[in-house]
């Protein structure tokens, strides 16, 4: 890219043709240089089967290319038209409990349905052929948001495709029963035509069968997107391919799985205003996003420029953290700033959605919002392609998450993205860059590899934390992970059996607390809180750092501290309060030799630098109030007209600064 592209979805098909004239006036004002075409025009295109009409999008293309602006094309495949679920009704989703979803909102399509499958390769087909070299064509944008409002289809084609699915990983009958345990309550089955989807059932169901279908779930849908993308890699070898996860962090996809046939990622991200915290999430999500191609940069695909249409309540974006909110996904490695949408409509579902141009029209503090923050990025091109570094991993697994959060376990407390932000908090506000990780992933580049509560671990993922730390590396790990293998079935031996010598201890019994319960620790001589899970451990080695304060688990260890081979492995029995976590993992930053990006931050501003041809720190304030930053070396602002190098900062409320200059490991 050569330059961090700016724009929207673009849905001029909502208006009369003469509408271009006032968007390209707006589009050139606000510097827009990509917009997405044709999410939702399948009804329009193909009003009837097989009958096309592309007159529309050629017009937008031609409109497009003519201003010099760069198209996202969509593959139009996201809201199958009525005619379609109507001649073919079984291609409509089914949820667990048999009801078939009716047409009339969006995603209506079960992603395994042969059926739909066949109309969607021949719509594909045509758009390909047909835009093939179209000068305004960057890049395919295949669906929209896939698995977010069908995360799952128990019909009877998912049904077939399931059994296909479990006979390709199993092999034999005999093989699927070893590994979901069937022998249990007499689920033993004598072929794969017995099985079914795990529909709704008189009491919990086998477990194994629950991951194996989130697992397949995902392949599902992955397949219908390959269904898809296979069409554009024979017809456009050359363009790049890209889908929209739904963020910032969404269940029902495996992404690891998904961007090996992604040329770049994008993610669609909408925190929420109400929320002082947003941005934790929401920083938590980009530095995921762009680790799952290992640091190459990604797009923010869509946001909102104020309130969205979706939630019970609806908070408008403050002035000034549309443009705040924006700089926070470019400083983690976003080359794109979109939104959803480029115009406000005035019908359908999300006529309260805002856009880049609201009903009210230009002169709205939108839009003028929107014009400065385009006019600005396009003024920075040189940050495109530059990367941000990191010295500490969070290690995150899909196959994880969907097994600690199934049920029949000793607390439903225990979520995943809970975790992941309870231990992501104390980096965030240190500032402290992490990537967020797979499990597999060569860790010898990182300090400090963080594990919250990874339940499900292979043997291979216990080797590579063993190596990991024998090699030198710090590493934390908090409880109930490495509990269960693929299978979800428990390592026997003491828990965590394969991390046993590794931490140096054994947890003799889970002593999770009740719901909204708490507890504490001695802690340095301090008295220090903690919530969600107790257990009982016995050091086998490990050095005490804290012991529970109370209750039947008082003065036993809590937080434990091993070395092993020329490293360290902490251990966290319990979920410490934040400002717990921030001392431990204070601690735990300084012996690994991790530094945040500039020390003596004031609290709430965001420190991150990318590099390139030379160094970006990007410099955030979440405050309401105006703050000032102290640079260890003098940086020139990369967003104002020349000013001389300074090595004062000031940020406005909400304010944003770049500056170049050299900022990485070496200057610190
Ligand atoms: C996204 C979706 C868009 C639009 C947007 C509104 O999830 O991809 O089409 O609905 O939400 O926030």
């Amino acid at each position: 890219m050569e330059r961090v592209y700016y724009g929207g979805d673009y849905y001029p098909e909502h208006w009369p043709d003469g509408i271009w004239e006032d968007d390209r006036k707006l589009m050139a004002e606000a510097a827009v240089s990509l917009v997405t075409v044709g999410i939702f025009s399948w009804a329009q295109v193909e009003p009837r089967p097989g009958e096309f009409d592309f007159g529309k999008v050629d017009q937008t293309l031609d409109n497009l290319a003519e201003a010099g602006i760069r198209a996202c094309l969509a593959t139009m495949t996201a809201s199958p038209p009525p005619w379609l679920s109507h001649q073919h009704p079984e291609i409509l989703p089914v949820r667990a409990d048999g009801t078939r979803l009716s047409a009339g909102a969006r995603q209506q399509f079960c992603p395994s349905s042969p059926v739909f499958r066949r109309y969607a390769a021949r719509l594909v087909d045509r758009v390909a052929t047909r835009y093939a070299d179209h000068p305004a064509l960057e890049l395919w944008h295949i669906g929209n948001e896939f698995g977010c409002h069908i995360r799952e289809c128990y019909c009877e084609a998912s049904a077939v495709d399931f059994r296909r699915w479990l006979a390709e990983r199993y092999g034999t009958i005999d093989a699927l029963n070893a590994a979901w345990s069937t022998t249990f309550w007499s689920q033993r089955y004598s072929g794969f035509a017995e099985i079914e989807p795990p529909r709704v059932a008189p009491t919990f169901p086998n477990p194994a069968h629950k991951l194996d279908f989130h697992r397949f779930s995902s392949d599902a849908s992955l397949g219908a997107y390959l269904n898809e993308r296979e069409i554009l890699a024979r017809i456009t070898p050359d363009v790049p391919v890209t889908t929209n996860f739904v963020g910032l962090v969404q269940k029902s996809l495996d992404w690891h799985k998904w961007v090996q046939h992604e040329d770049i990622v994008s993610l669609d991200s909408y925190p929420d205003p109400y929320d002082a915290r947003s941005h934790l999430e929401a920083a938590f999500g980009y530095d995921l996003v762009r680790s799952l191609k290992g640091g190459q940069p990604w797009l923010l695909m869509e946001q909102a420029t104020s309130a969205v249409n979706w939630r019970t309540r609806n908070s408008p974006k403050p002035p000034g953290t549309m443009r705040l909110g924006s700089w926070q996904a470019v400083a983690r490695g976003a080359d794109s700033v979109l939104f959803f949408q480029w115009r406000q409509t005035p019908g359908g579902a999300e006529k309260f959605h805002s856009a880049m141009v609201p009903h009210g029209g230009a002169d709205t503090r939108i839009f003028r919002e929107v014009r400065e923050l385009g006019q600005e990025l396009a003024s920075a091109p040189q940050i495109a392609g530059s990367r941000v570094q990191a010295d500490v991993a969070i290690l995150h697994d899909w196959n994880s998450w969907w097994a600690l959060e199934l049920n029949s376990h000793p607390s439903d407390d225990l979520t995943q993205l809970d975790a992941h932000l309870a231990h992501y908090a104390p980096f965030f506000d240190a500032n402290i860059t992490c990537d967020v990780v797979h499990p597999s992933h060569d860790l010898s580049g990182y300090r400090l590899v963080v594990v919250p509560n990874l339940y499900l671990m292979d043997r291979a993922v216990a080797a590579n934390l063993r190596s990991y730390v024998e090699g030198g590396g710090h590493l934390a790990v908090s409880f109930f992970s490495g509990i269960a293998d693929e299978n979800d079935r428990v390592y026997e031996g003491g828990y965590p059996a394969p991390l046993r010598d590794l931490l140096g201890l054994r947890v003799d019994e889970f002593w999770p607390l009740p719901e909204g319960g708490s507890t504490t620790m001695h802690l340095d001589g301090t008295r220090a809180g903690a919530s969600v899970w107790s257990e009982w451990i016995e050091s086998e080695g490990a050095d005490i750092v804290a012991t529970f304060a109370e209750g039947p688990l008082a003065g036993r260890p809590a937080v434990t501290r091993n070395e092993f081979g020329s490293g360290v492995a902490w251990y966290l029995g319990t979920r410490p309060d934040p400002t717990v976590m921030r001392t431990l993992f204070d601690r735990i930053t300084a012996e690994a030799d991790v530094s945040p990006v500039l020390p003596g931050l004031p609290d709430g501003v965001q420190a991150v630098v990318r590099r390139g041809g030379t160094d970006y720190l990007f410099l955030l304030n979440h405050n309401s109030v105006p703050v000032t930053v102290s640079l260890p070396s003098p940086g020139t602002d990369v967003l104002t007209d020349p000013a001389p190098p300074s090595s004062e900062v000031d940020l406005a409320p909400y304010g944003v600064a770049v500056l170049s200059g050299q900022f990485g490991k070496d200057a610190r």
